[in-house]
This record gives C-alpha cells, structure tokens and sequence, in this order.
C-alpha cells in the first residue's frame, strides 16, 4: 500500500444497498452506488430463487452461475475496485441480483492495521517471529481475524463500506529480509524462507479460522515475489528490477509463498517491482505457470496499490491502458487496487476484448475467485448458519486478546546481554534508578508500522513498567524529536543519571525511522542515540546500564556489547499496546 492520508484516516463513509441474506434491505444509497434499488416482494423472491444461494448446490456450480448473471460492464467494474481511498473501493452493488458493496483492502498484519476504530495492538510481525511459535502466530492471527471480522458486521450494519473496513486481509507479509536498511523488514518473518514458510501457514490458518463451511476473514499473502527493498534507498520501489537467479528465485523467495498456498489462503498480491525485467503484476510466469499450475492456486491475485498503474508510469513496460489491462489478466491478475483512481486501469477491460487483446472467457474465468472468496465468506449464504456473522464489538480489547497481545510480546524480547544473570531484577534491590531514551515512555513509536488504531489506555510503556519495580526512577526522553533524535539535551543527563545504581537506556527506531517509504542509509542507531547511552556512560558512575532496543532491521550496537557496564541488552522489536505490561512479567518473572 501507498503512505500518505488515503491509507490513515479515510472518513468518506459509502452508504450503499445493503444486501442481507433476507433480501435487498432498503437505504440511503450513495453517489456511487449503481442500478435502482428495489424492493418488491416478487423481485425479492427471484434473488433468493438464483442458484448462487442455493445452500445445497456445489461452491463452483454457484460461483458458475452468478458469473454467469454479470455483464461484462459488471465484471470490468468488480475486477477495478480493490480498494484504496473512496474512488478505488468498494466494488459497487449489483442490485438486480442482491448483491451487496464488497471492499477488498483490510490490513491485518498483527491487529486491524490502519482501520477506523479502535483494535487489539500486538506486536510487530518481526517480533513475532522472534517467538519461533506456531501457537503465538496462530492465536495472534485468530485473535486479529475475530477483531476484523467482528468490526466488518458492525460497519455493514451501519452501511459503511470505507477503505479498510472489509474481511479480506492484505496479510501475511512473507517477503525475506534481505537488505538490512529496508524500511518493510519489521512487517517480515525476517531472513529465512522456512520459518517463514511456517509462520505463514498458521498465520493464514490463524485468521481464516477452522470452520468447515465459512472462513472467519481471508488472507493474502504479499508480496508476491523477490520484494525485499528497496522502499527509496537507493532508488524507488516503484521502478525496481530485481533480478533474480533461478536457484535463488526457488530457494529463497518462493517456498513460504508456497505454503501459503498450500495452507488455503484465498489471495496473493503481486508487487511492485519487475522480476528479472517483467512486473509482477504483468508476470504469466510468476502467475500462471508458478502459481496456478505448479502450487495449484485457486485463490485471486490482487495488485498492490498503484503497481499496475505503474506499469505504465514508472516501469515502462506497456504504455497504455488497453495494454496494461492485457498484460496483467493475461498474466493472471484478477484484481486491480488503484491508487485511488478515478477510472483504474482495468476500467479498460472491455476496450482489450474489443481489440482483440483479452477473450471474454478468461476474463470471466479471473472474476470467479472474488465472487468465490466472498461467497467462502457467507456473502451469499443464511446469516444464521455463519458461526462468524455472531462476532460482535466486545471482540475488541477482550480480555482474551490483551492476553494474547501480552503473552505474544513477552516471547517476542530476545535476551542478547544478561552478564552476571541480572535480568531478572529483584524488587527493591536497587533504590536509585534512572529510565531514559525516546523509547522510554512513547506509545506511539513502539507500534512500528501497520498498526491498529488503539485506545491508549490499553497501552503501557517501559517506563511505566520500571516505575511499578522501583518507586520514584528519573526519567527523561532527552531527545526533543522522538526516535529520529537529531534534537538531543545532552545537557539534561548528568543529572538524570548521577548518583543511580540501575540505569534503563531505551533507544530504537520506530516508525519514525525505518517504515514503508522509509529505508535506512546504515545500521547506526539514529541522530543522537549513541551519543545518549555514551553519555549515560560517562556520567553514572559504576552503574549498571540495561540497553532495551525497540527496533526491527539490524542495529550495530557493538559499541555498546563491548562495554562491560552495559550489563544487559534485550531486543524487544515493536511490542506495541503490551510494552509495559511484557516487560514488567519479564524483569519479575522470578521474583
Ligand atoms: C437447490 O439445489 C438442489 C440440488 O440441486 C435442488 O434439489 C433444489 O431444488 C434447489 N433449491 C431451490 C430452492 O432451487
Ligand atoms: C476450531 O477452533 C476452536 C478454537 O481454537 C476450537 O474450539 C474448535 O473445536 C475448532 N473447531 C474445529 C472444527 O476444529
Ligand atoms: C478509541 O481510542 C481513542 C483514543 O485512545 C479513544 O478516545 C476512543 O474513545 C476510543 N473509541 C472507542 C469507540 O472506544
Ligand atoms: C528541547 O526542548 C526543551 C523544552 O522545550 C528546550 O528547552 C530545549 O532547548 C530543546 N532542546 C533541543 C536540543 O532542541
Ligand atoms: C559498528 O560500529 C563499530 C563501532 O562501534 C564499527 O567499528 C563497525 O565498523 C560498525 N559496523 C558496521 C557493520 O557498520
């Protein structure tokens, strides 16, 4: 997805037709919303009479007949809306058949990423795999899943069908870390493609839930392939070509996309860069003949925002629109999610097949998964038979997640530092303590990227985690300018730290410094941030210094492991709403 206001804070609410399982129920009907709303008896009793919700009939042979209903006007418009701001999405009603608005673009990396309202804030996927646990992926997806689920039926009970407030998720991301200056590495399993491979697995199993007949949310795993970086160092990831060894293509980049496939994920979005010259999106090798026929892929691929614009604008590699649209459902891309365009690229759809470019049957062959997946949602079945269509808001924040979010975060910290077995601390054993660092006390930053809107009283951060252990720390963030840190009162840490025998340094990146759109030129900790623990250093006497980084692509803290007073170093990643509450049971669990 593209940074900017179309991803946060989209307010523009879609008030459509509302299709329930009882039929066309009545509304206030949007600007952008198609065809006429009926309601009248003999109308109602026909939609319920279609094939495609006949409960007893085979998924294909409902998928089968409700393509079979759609004109080609109605399909290039379905295959155009994959979200994005309030022009790319939703995919419209269709009216005279029942049909409902449908919005494709949920995050749901580790919690209702970038959604309206508030969720449950768990820890950045990096940390995650820090955990190397089966159970904390699937329990954090499940949990995700029950969230994005449950606030889905209250948004469509209301009529809102905005960005972001859908059941299909732009997640996993299953890209392998390679460039350690890569701003996306924290939404990453990290370097290796079998961990990866299995996180992934129960990640999709996590959030598309266990029922036989119905899926709770889908999945899509992204981004599909060879898409490690670079974000805008040292050039755009819009324009990038990642050329790629056959061995390496196989060995590294492909199999945990494999097993998401073989794990039952409905989507796949292909990316922005080219693959050895051919983009993705526009790649039939990568597509079709890897995906479809190799894996056996049943799902729907969907683009990343604006990639298949950039087809044209920023790869160059067709150069039109009636080309683009060819070359991408050719190659097996049944989706386009725009950069919140007017009249998206497959808006062309129909020129192609005039032009002799696209056949009719391919196309409507490459609609079917969408209807199919929504249909796997229970778009088109009895409300009352969906175990999921029962979610409701008190998912959010349960008491069940926040023990979710807290045990997930505990086993995320990797203890890389412990001389003299200091951690666990002991209460009371230390009086004179000190907390500094932008990471300290800041609720924001700790989240990393993709995280859900939270009520911050659910939140808790290491200094408040310090202050529960020891009465009275001093405490200064001392940089002026959060994690960047390029405004340092130096001047203020004599005296936050003399005279104590425990001092906390908190230090890390955040969002501030290594997100999407955001690479990193080096491993160095940011601005001023080494020159604070150097500081901390010089001036505490013989205290005992405890390092807590909050970070995801490689750090070089060798300065600070060569010191024999920084006694302790924990990498925590981004533990987002849990910080203060997983180190608090962490630093105590002994006690
Ligand atoms: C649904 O499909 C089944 C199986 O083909 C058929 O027997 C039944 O009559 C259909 N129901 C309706 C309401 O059309
Ligand atoms: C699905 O998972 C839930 C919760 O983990 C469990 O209680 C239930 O038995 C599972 N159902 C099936 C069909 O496996
Ligand atoms: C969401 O969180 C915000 C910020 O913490 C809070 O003010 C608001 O009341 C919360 N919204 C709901 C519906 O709980
Ligand atoms: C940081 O902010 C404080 C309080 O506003 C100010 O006194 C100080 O000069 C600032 N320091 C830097 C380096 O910007
Ligand atoms: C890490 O920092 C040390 C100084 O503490 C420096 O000597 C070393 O070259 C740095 N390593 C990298 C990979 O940048």
């Amino acid at each position: 997805m593209i940074l900017g206001k179309l991803r946060h804070g989209i307010t523009v609410l879609v008030l459509a037709i509302v299709a329930s399982n009882h039929g066309v129920t009545s509304s206030r009907v949007s600007h952008s919303s198609t065809g006429h709303p009926t309601n009248n008896a003999q109308h109602q009793a026909q939609i319920n009479d279609f094939p495609f919700r006949n409960t007893s009939l085979p998924w294909d042979k409902r998928v089968d007949d409700l393509v079979s209903r759609l004109t080609l006007e109605e399909i290039q418009v379905q295959m155009s809306r994959g979200g994005a701001g309030d022009l790319g999405g939703p995919a419209p009603a269709i009216p005279r058949l029942g049909i409902g608005p449908y919005q494709w673009d949920t995050e749901c990396l580790r919690g209702d990423g970038a959604a309206i309202e508030n969720a449950t804030g768990f820890p950045q996927a990096i940390g995650l795999a820090a955990t190397f646990s089966r159970e904390i992926l699937y329990n954090v997806a499940r949990a995700t899943g029950q969230e994005v689920r449950a606030k889905y039926n209250d948004f469509a009970k209301r009529g809102i069908f905005a960005t972001h407030t859908g059941m299909s998720c732009f997640s996993p991301v299953i890209n392998i870390l390679r460039d350690p200056r890569w701003g996306r590495n924290q939404e990453t399993y990290g370097e290796d493609p079998y961990l990866t491979g299995v996180l992934a697995e129960n990640f999709v199993k996590g959030i598309q839930g266990n029922n036989s007949r119905f899926i709770m949310t889908s999945a899509g795993c992204k981004h599909f392939a060879v898409h490690g970086g670079p974000e805008n160092i040292p050039v755009s990831r819009f324009s990038f070509d990642a050329i790629v060894s056959d061995t390496d293509w196989r060995m590294t980049f492909l199999p945990a996309f494999k097993k998401c496939v073989e794990a039952g994920t409905y989507s796949v979005m292909c990316s922005y860069n080219r693959l050895n010259g051919v983009p993705t999106c526009a790649n039939k090798k990568l597509l079709t003949d890897i995906l479809r026929t190799e894996w056996n892929f049943k799902g729907y691929v969907v683009s990343d925002q604006a990639a298949i614009e950039n087809i044209m604008w920023a790869h160059k590699y067709r150069h039109n629109r009636v080309d683009t649209v060819a070359a991408c459902v050719n190659a097996g891309t049944n989706l386009e999610l725009s950069n919140n365009l007017a009249n998206p690229v497959y808006m062309s759809m129909i020129d192609a097949i005039n032009q002799g470019k696209l056949t009719e049957n391919l196309v409507r062959e490459r609609v079917k998964p969408l209807f199919y997946t929504r249909m796997r949602l229970g778009e088109f079945d009895p409300v009352k038979d969906n175990p999921y269509a029962k979610l409701s808001m008190d998912q959010i924040e349960s008491t069940e997640h926040q023990q979710v979010a807290v045990t997930a975060a505990m086993k995320s910290f990797v203890l890389l530092k412990n001389k003299g077995g200091i951690l666990p601390l002991k209460k009371g054993e230390y009086s004179k303590v000190a907390v500094l660092g932008p990471m300290s006390n800041d609720l924001t930053q700790v989240n990393g990227d993709y995280p859900p809107h939270q009520d911050k009283s659910f939140s808790t951060s290491a200094f408040g985690a310090i202050k529960d252990i020891y009465p009275n720390p001093k405490h200064g963030k001392v940089c002026n300018d959060s994690t960047v840190c390029t405004k340092y009162n130096k001047a203020a840490v004599p005296a936050i730290v003399k005279d104590t025998e425990l001092v906390f340094v908190a230090l890390g990146t955040g969002q501030a410094v290594e997100m999407e759109g955001k690479d990193r030129p080096d491993m160095e900790l940011p601005g001023h941030q080494k020159e604070i623990l150097l500081d901390v250093l010089a001036n505490s006497g013989n205290a005992k210094i405890i390092l807590l980084l909050f970070s995801a692509s490689p750090l070089n803290i060798t300065f600070a492991d060569q010191s024999d007073r920084v006694v302790a170093i924990m990498e925590c990643f981004f533990p987002a709403q849990s910080t203060g509450k997983a180190l608090y049971n962490l630093f105590c669990t002994y006690v």
